[in-house]
């Protein structure tokens, strides 16, 4: 078969929950679905003294309430070893590329290597360094690098990393992980815009009024706090998700389906994003605190009094933002309006597109209830495709009445579609870096979000500014309020 082949090694699996909720159960799914062939063996690494059965009953756990009786879970989880681990110890390295052989043997794995890291960023470089010093990355097969976020917490420090990582390994083996466009419906901006005659000669300034991104979640920052509390929205959601969705949306299409050409047509976005002075910043972006709040019920506290953060935190838990694309495509003044934030009201991704109105409509007035054009793109919970558009209403009258076209993506037989962590994982098993996020596209978005955070850092905000459950601050609101549009509440 074409099935990938390969020795996953991942470092950190013992920590944090990501291998746990995520990975482990990918490369269930994948292996199940048959995307995945026998031919692949995983290494957990990290510094725990465990031993295979160990990291074994956890893997099996984690794939626990798949309960799928076609597949042995002991079969499955035979695929797995562990090795203990000390980063600064060359020594380890040794032992380590022997068991990757080892394995690579036994599992007929061609010598294709993917590293994961699934660590604190502060190894990211001594690790890369190691790896090259001690031989692991030279083999005869293919050898890849995929790393989580967050990538840098500025433009200087992603730089760093980014010199660190690339003195080991070259541009096209680097898969950064940005887990939103492993979305089946962030996948899918591009082909409902380029496969279509209606949208594409529409999506310009001439036609489309604003468009709304919004991500807003139902949980709080829950046991994240001591890592949230030194990011915020802005970094934690902002700077990678929001200006990736927004990147797909804005984006010329390519002259090709291939990595390189997608790409580059979304760094060209992120280079014509508008950059504000920081004087300007109040203008454009607003930040937000949840506070306590009742749901269900129950009595929910606030931010600042959450796990790890500070009583008096100045971190933003919500941010909303007009952003100014200056190309060809969008100058004029279409604006971007993008929000996301926790505990808020309900747990739901999705686009806006609101086309202008006709230059003259018959059906204005008072017996008709013409509406604005929209397309909304349902990331989630729900995944679907709605058009608004108006018609005549069912009556005596030729008065119209606002009506929707809908596409569910999960009718039919499409129940299982596949998550995020496991597409993205497949992808970059067979080399396609189509939807992971180009060195270019970090860079170009750290820089546009730096001047909104040293903003920020320069004064206090009048925190906290939005009840637990609700849409975020009122200052969200005015902000689409000054040019005369609405958040559309489309859900
Ligand atoms: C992560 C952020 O990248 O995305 C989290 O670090 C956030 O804070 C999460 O909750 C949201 O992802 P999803 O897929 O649940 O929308």
């Amino acid at each position: 078969t074409n099935n990938p082949k390969a020795v996953i090694v991942i470092f950190g699996a013992t920590g944090g929950d990501l291998a746990n909720r995520k990975l482990y159960p990918s490369i269930y799914r994948l292996y199940r679905n048959g995307k995945l062939s026998d031919n692949f063996a995983v290494i957990g690494v990290a510094r725990r003294p465990w031993t295979n059965e160990v990291f074994r009953d956890k893997v099996k756990e984690s794939i626990e309430n798949f309960n799928d009786t076609n597949i042995d879970p002991d079969e499955f989880a035979s695929h797995f070893h562990y090795n203990p681990f000390d980063i600064q110890d060359l020594e380890h390295y040794e032992d380590l590329d022997k068991l990757i052989n080892e394995l690579d043997d036994k599992y007929e794995a061609e010598g294709n290597r993917l590293f994961y890291f699934s660590m604190a960023p502060n190894f990211f470089g001594t690790l890369a360094a190691n790896l090259k010093s001690e031989g692991l990355t030279t083999t005869k097969g293919w050898t890849r690098l995929v790393i989580e976020k967050p990538f840098g917490h500025d433009f200087k420090s992603a730089k760093e990393l980014n010199k660190q990582i690339r003195e080991t390994f070259t541009e096209d083996q680097i898969y950064r992980i940005d887990h939103y466009l492993g979305k089946e419906m962030v996948q899918n901006i591009e082909v409902i815009r380029f496969a279509n005659a209606l949208f594409e000669p529409l999506w310009n300034n001439q036609y489309i009024s604003n468009i709304q991104i919004t991500s807003s979640e139902v949980l709080g920052v829950e046991e994240r706090g001591r890592y949230y509390d030194g990011a915020g929205a802005l970094k934690d959601m902002m700077q990678n998700h929001m200006l990736q969705m927004l990147a797909l949306i804005a984006m010329d299409p390519p002259i090709k389906l291939t990595p390189e050409e997608i790409r580059s047509e979304k760094v060209k976005v992120l280079r014509a994003l508008r950059v504000m002075n920081e004087d300007e910043v109040d203008k454009y972006f607003v930040r937000g605190q949840y506070d306590k709040g009742i749901v269900n019920g129950e009595e929910l506290p606030s931010y600042r009094e959450g796990n790890g953060v500070d009583p008096e935190s100045n971190t933003e838990t919500f941010v909303a933002a007009k952003l100014m694309i200056d190309n060809f495509r969008w100058a004029g003044g279409v604006p971007f309006y993008i929000r996301t934030g926790k505990r808020m009201k309900e747990k739901s991704t999705e686009i806006v597109v609101e086309f202008k109105d006709l230059p003259m409509n018959l059906y204005y007035g008072k017996e008709h209830e013409t509406k604005s054009n929209l397309l909304v793109i349902h990331v989630q919970p729900h995944e679907g495709i709605t058009l608004h558009v108006n018609a005549k209403k069912g009556d005596y009258n030729a008065s119209s009445t606002p009506i929707t076209l809908s596409y569910d993506n999960k009718a039919g037989d499409k129940m299982n579609t596949p998550e995020a962590y496991e597409i993205l994982l497949h992808d970059c098993m067979r080399g396609d870096s189509t939807n992971f996020t180009h060195w270019d596209e970090v860079a170009f978005s750290w820089k546009f979000i730096d001047v909104i955070t040293n903003a920020w850092s320069k004064k206090k905000a009048d925190f906290p500014n939005y009840n637990t459950g609700s849409n975020g601050p009122k200052e969200a609101d005015q902000l689409l309020l000054n040019d005369g549009f609405e958040w559309w509440d489309v859900t």
